[in-house]
């Protein structure tokens, strides 16, 4: 996405349509978009899930006052640990967890596998869309397109994010 917080959570508001939960990957140790989305008091409930152990404990600092948010500390490839927390509920999912080292592994096949899993309508936005098709270690953006067309929804790539819509 093109800039942090606001921006993000700007384009997070365009795509809301009554979801109950939000969902992050990758918090960052600010927690900035989080703490935008919640200003906005939109959802029910916002979570955002961090794998490193220092931006955890940095994104509870920045949000422990707030309402209605949960930091999880784990990998977002075990997503589907977590299904049960916005079991039968439409949400907006922002997947952004990620190391900046272009040869490390991403969770994104195994966050999709997830969010596919749920046929409740699930909006899903992607960041970054650009180092699909320039990291080594991420699948190709055609792979993402195919998966999300396959599981019944329309796709968008635009500002550097990939928009998943059920149809
Ligand atoms: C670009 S930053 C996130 C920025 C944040 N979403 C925001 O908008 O303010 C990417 C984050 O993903 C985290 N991360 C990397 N791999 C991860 C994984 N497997 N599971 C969860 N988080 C991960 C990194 O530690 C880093 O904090």
């Amino acid at each position: 996405m093109v800039d942090e917080g606001a921006d993000k959570s700007d384009l997070i508001a365009s795509y809301y349509t009554g979801q109950t939960y939000f969902v992050e990957t990758g918090c960052g140790r600010a927690a900035e978009t989080l703490q935008r989305v919640e200003e906005r008091e939109l959802f029910d409930h916002a979570f955002s899930i961090e794998v490193d152990h220092f931006n955890y404990l940095m994104g509870l600092e920045n949000t422990w006052r707030l309402n209605n948010v949960t930091l999880i500390h784990s990998g977002s490839e075990y997503l589907s640990m977590f299904l049960d927390f916005w079991k039968e509920e439409p949400c907006l999912f922002c997947l952004d967890a990620h190391s900046t080292d272009p040869n490390a592994y991403t969770p994104i096949r195994e966050e999709l596998a997830a969010i596919f899993y749920q046929p409740w309508g699930h909006t899903i936005l992607i960041d970054d869309a650009r180092l699909f098709d320039e990291w080594p270690a991420w699948p190709d953006l055609s792979w993402v397109l195919a998966e999300a067309e396959a599981n019944g929804f329309d796709h968008e790539v635009k500002d550097d994010v990939i928009r998943l819509v059920p149809r």
